[in-house]
């Protein structure tokens, strides 16, 4: 059958297999006298009674004054020597239920198994995106919090590139607030002989951070304790962080100091994530951009003082509730949040000229984006064919429905909840069985990923939901362990049939010989749709939920197959290509949410 492959970019591409049936089917409305846009095609809802199903006869029926099931009929008549479509019927009252040929699908995967990203096609145009996430604080240890951001954000990313786009992941760390003032203060009060305090001294700074990463943890929460009960304390915190941004040096070679610690700790914690930035850049960077900004806002008379602060106004006459001002600078000339996020707008603009920006961050922050989106569109610091994203994500919850934490109620650190879930992937796995301690370690290590990142990646981002340990580490259900599991299932078997002198290289695809067969090839044929559509909609839940059926119609074709044991050669080799393709699909997928499968498990 002609796959009516084009090319692109002199990239072959491959249409996609709903949109090869829906030509036919246009076509035949067409032949018959009809519309052909009634054509399109759909999945089925009805999987029992077809696989593919057209509704176009029942919307022409008032067009055509014709009872839909005459339509229909019309339809059918014209398919009948079609090479794609094995059944089309005409159901009452006016449906077309559809059924593809089995060498249709068969010769479609081989297409598929020979192209690259098994046919998904290039984008129109080749887009530079920015994507800011993780946002962590310096200084302040990794929370559940954070997770999320991390998390999508590293899935948003590889999805975008693999569907063809450049992208440029930047961690926009929290590094220039009073977090840094709370600190510096805190440590002039334990420790004012440090020579940074010594304002009178000239000479170079000590390379050793006066600190560890324990004692930096333990100075935060402190000092932000008594900040809030103490207003001196408080005034003086605001007084070092005006200091710092201000240039004292001792300030700043203390800073320095404060964000090579934390950074180092930082590196460690995201990769045990599997989470990657291209630009480890911060709040602070924009320090010397700001200046400038600041002068073009008030000289394009786009900023104004209202109560001693500087300030742009963005609410717009269509507005339902009321959007404040984007403050600039504060009364006291310091900057704030939104002043970096503006000049790191601006920096962007400059330096990396992208298409989009997209940011992932609590959906708690939606507000706060518009204004910041208003801002900087009215002006102009942005390109007016620039997309702004925000991309919000709700909250992870306890069971008990509240904010997630600790037995004892406080946050937890995001190291405490990856080890524990860690201890009982470990668990699970040596349970029963003899498996050498390294080696449980490390499949427990990159199961237990699965866990974490599938629980929250298969959930729509936008939703808060419910970080269930019990469910997320199961080996059934809609899990990261279950489709790891099938992976490995896939890789056993195939390892199995090497063994047995088989070679996975010469294996051929054959047409599907059983029912449950044909639905995991016909999954297959949905991969391309379901990747296009994941980036454009930035929703790596839609690979979860496209896993775990592909994962569920493999098992069903497993449990209903002898593979190994077939006879007929041929026939196997053809299971065997079949398994090849669905575990390479498997793998590309999970590496787009951000993790990997062991070998055995
Ligand atoms: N550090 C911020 C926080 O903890 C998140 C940063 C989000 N990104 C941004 N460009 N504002 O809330």
């Amino acid at each position: 059958m002609e796959m009516r492959t084009g090319e692109r970019h002199g990239i072959k591409i491959m249409k996609k297999f709903l949109d090869l049936i829906s030509e036919e089917i246009m076509q035949a409305f067409e032949d018959a006298g009809y519309d052909r846009e009634l054509g399109r095609v759909t999945l089925s809802n009805r999987p029992d009674l077809c696989e593919y199903q057209c509704n176009g006869a029942m919307a022409g029926a008032k067009k055509y004054k014709k009872a839909p099931i005459m339509i229909a009929g019309d339809v059918a008549a014209k398919t009948e020597d079609s090479e794609l479509l094995a059944e089309v019927a005409a159901v009452a009252p006016g449906f077309l239920n559809i059924k593809v040929k089995e060498s249709a699908v068969s010769d479609y995967l081989k297409k598929m198994a020979e192209s690259e990203r098994f046919g998904l096609e290039p984008p129109a145009k080749k887009e530079k995106i920015v994507m800011d996430y993780g946002g962590p604080n310096v200084a302040k240890p990794l929370h559940v919090g954070h997770l999320r951001s991390a998390v999508i954000g590293e899935s948003i990313k590889r999805i975008a590139r693999y569907a063809g786009h450049e992208v440029i992941s930047d961690i926009h760390l929290g590094d220039w607030g009073l977090q840094m003032g709370l600190i510096i203060t805190e440590l002039k009060e334990r420790r004012p002989e440090l020579v940074y305090f010594d304002e009178n001294y000239t000479g170079e700074y000590p390379e050793e951070a006066p600190f560890t990463i324990s004692e930096l943890e333990e100075i935060y929460p402190t000092a932000s304790g008594k900040s809030k009960e103490d207003p001196a304390y408080k005034e003086k915190a605001m007084e070092a962080t005006y200091r710092l941004q201000n240039g004292v040096r001792g300030y700043r070679a203390l800073w320095e100091h404060i964000i090579k610690v934390s950074v180092t700790d930082l590196k460690r914690n995201y990769q045990n994530l599997n989470v990657e930035f291209d630009l480890w850049k911060g709040e602070s960077d924009v320090h010397t951009v700001i200046p400038g900004m600041v002068e073009y806002m008030k000289k394009e008379g786009y900023a104004h003082m209202s109560e001693g602060a500087l300030v742009v106004d963005v609410k717009e006459d269509t507005d339902t509730k009321e959007i404040p001002p984007c403050m600039i600078l504060k009364s006291d000339g310091a900057s704030l949040y939104n002043t970096t996020d503006l000049a790191t707008i601006m920096e962007r603009m400059e330096k990396l000229h992208p298409d989009e920006i997209i940011y992932v961050v609590d959906k708690r922050q939606d507000l706060y984006f518009e204004q910041v989106f208003r801002c900087a569109r009215k002006t102009k610091l942005v390109d007016k064919d620039t997309k702004l994203k925000f991309l919000g994500f709700g909250t992870m919850n306890g069971k008990d429905g509240k904010p997630f934490k600790t037995r004892e109620g406080g946050v937890m650190r995001l190291e405490t909840l990856i080890s524990e879930i860690n201890e009982e992937m470990y668990r699970k796995i040596t349970d029963n069985r003899e498996v050498p301690e390294a080696e449980a370690r490390e499949t427990a290590k990159v199961v237990a990923l699965s866990a974490i990142k599938y629980g929250d990646l298969s959930n729509q981002a936008s939703k808060d939901y419910i970080f269930d340990i019990d469910k997320f580490t199961s080996f059934e259900g809609d899990t990261g362990p279950y489709i790891l599991y099938t992976i490995v299932r896939i890789k056993s078997i195939l390892n199995k049939y090497k063994e047995q002198g088989g070679r996975l290289e010469n294996a051929v695809l054959q047409e599907a010989v059983s029912e449950s067969e044909k639905a995991l090839m016909l999954q297959i044929t949905r991969f391309s749709a379901m990747m296009e559509n994941a980036f454009e909609e930035t929703a790596p839940h839609k690979v979860c939920a496209y896993i775990y059926e592909l994962a569920n119609d493999f098992n069903r074709f497993y449990h209903e197959t002898k593979i190994l044991s077939e006879e007929d050669e041929k026939k196997k080799a053809g299971f065997i290509a079949l398994l090849v393709l669905t575990r390479d699909i498997l793998e590309t997928c999970i590496d787009v949410l951000g993790f990997s499968a062991p070998e055995r498990m």
